[in-house]
């Protein structure tokens, strides 16, 4: 039987994501530290501990990313570590920062990196971070000095990770290290902040590296209205303006007109090189919302991954690339993954993501790289070592390794630029008839 083969750009980027609380181990001046260590804030209280080892041995993992024929990788710094104490920064955390970037050029992996993926100095914390209007000074004195110690290693940036995830899960959901003012108000405010920290930042990388692309990474969801309610339809195109848009929109000419506020940034217009998709799954949306943005029910066909986390929905993926089309700038999947701890799903999720990818490529839209969430398995936020999205299965307590069968796919989708009907009959054979018509293998009968 003759194969058929979706070829991807040869310049497109291959990738994984991570961040640094989740891997890197003993955390300590971090909030999240603070926060995992009182009261029961973690799921079945785990501890994030070593986490992936990373602070110690990021090589390990680096080394399977570069077999697996991976060329970039998306990781954050924790600015707990860089600035332990206000206006105290440490050059040795600098350093190791230093030598494992330079460890991912060695091997050919392009590194994307992130300023701030969920995590402050408790010292931050304490002065009240994002509703305090300190934090920009800190921001860019924090980001100037990290430009200053490893800019000459970093061609991608992200500023700020999912500022809406995080406003979500730690003002309003309580999920999240608690700050010191929760609602609306606080939550709007902190988002306001973070774009702001965003702007200052964007500036300062660009003076120095005019070639460096900077941008935001935004958690996209298909937003749907759930069945039945008159008013589901209207409330779920308005959440999914302001959850899903609002921000870019905000980033095209610096101004907010957001429920409860309206403003200008300076700085903001045109503050962003890329816009970064981070896209997991669809959900479902009542009015009024109970106490949610949206409920955690599923219809009765949907696949469900680990922990009732979401529904595996790859067409979700080629709308939301479509739906970011009107910025006209190039797109990077900068997540996209699953918790899946025995691999049931994952196999035939990338082949189903990346399909979708293919097919906003063929249509000319500039989708210019993927980052699999995870490279490896890692401490989950609140929801601790319960769900693992690793293309790497680690056993946190043994720190031992092994790649899991969805981690050899993604390596032959790496390694050949290209997803091919060999790889799903090998991988997924279930795909076949719809991904690829006409390529049902013939049965022995
Ligand atoms: C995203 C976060 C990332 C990880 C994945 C599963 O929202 O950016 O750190 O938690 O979800």
């Amino acid at each position: 039987m003759a194969k058929a083969v979706m070829t991807f750009p040869a310049d497109f980027r291959w990738g994984t994501a991570t961040a640094a609380y989740q891997v890197e181990g003993n955390n300590t001046n971090s909030d999240w530290w603070q926060w995992e260590h009182s009261g029961s804030n973690i799921l079945e209280g785990h501890k994030s501990g070593l986490a992936s080892d990373w602070w110690q041995n990021a090589e390990a993992d680096l080394d399977l990313a570069a077999e697996m024929g991976n060329n970039a990788h998306r990781l954050s710094l924790e600015w707990s570590r860089i600035e332990p104490e206000p206006s105290v920064f440490d050059q040795a955390a600098l350093d190791r920062y230093r030598q494992i970037l330079q460890a991912m050029h060695d091997r050919g992996i392009e590194p994307m990196v992130t300023l701030h993926h969920f995590s402050n100095p408790i010292w931050l914390a304490e002065k009240g971070d994002f509703n305090s209007s300190l934090v920009l000074d800190y921001f860019k004195r924090y980001t100037a000095k990290v430009v200053d110690a490893l800019g000459d290693l970093i061609p991608k940036w992200v500023t700020i990770n999912e500022p809406m995830v995080y406003a979500v899960l730690r003002y309003l959901d309580g999920v999240f290290p608690a700050p010191q003012r929760k609602g609306y108000g606080a939550a709007l405010e902190a988002v306001g902040n973070m774009l702001r920290c965003h702007a200052a930042a964007y500036h300062i990388i660009k003076e120095q590296y005019p070639q460096a692309e900077v941008g935001i990474a935004k958690n996209t969801a298909v937003l749907e209205p759930a069945p039945g309610g008159m008013l589901n339809g209207w409330w779920a195109r308005k959440a999914s303006w302001f959850y899903n848009e609002a921000i870019w929109d905000t980033l095209v000419d610096g101004r907010f007109r957001w429920p409860f506020g309206h403003g200008k940034v300076d700085g903001l217009a045109g503050s962003f090189d890329f816009i970064g998709i981070n896209y997991y799954t669809r959900f479902y949306l009542k009015f009024p919302p109970r106490g949610k943005l949206w409920e955690e029910e599923w219809g009765p066909e949907a696949v469900v991954s680990d922990g009732n986390y979401g529904e595996v929905y790859p067409e979700g993926l080629f709308r939301v690339i479509k739906s970011v089309l009107k910025y006209d700038k190039p797109i990077y999947i900068t997540e996209n993954g699953l918790p899946d701890a025995t691999d049931r799903l994952r196999p035939s999720y990338l082949i189903t993501h990346l399909r979708e990818i293919w097919r906003a490529i063929s249509f000319c839209y500039p989708v210019m790289g993927y980052y699999h969430w995870s490279l490896v398995d890692n401490f989950e936020w609140d929801r601790g070592w319960t769900q693992r999205f690793g293309l790497i299965e680690l056993d946190p307590e043994t720190q031992e390794r092994k790649l899991r069968k969805s981690g050899q796919l993604y390596g032959e989708m790496c390694r050949s630029g290209s997803l091919s009907s060999e790889m799903a009959e090998q991988y997924a054979p279930d795909l076949i008839p719809a991904l690829f018509p006409g390529q049902v293998p013939e049965r022995d009968s």
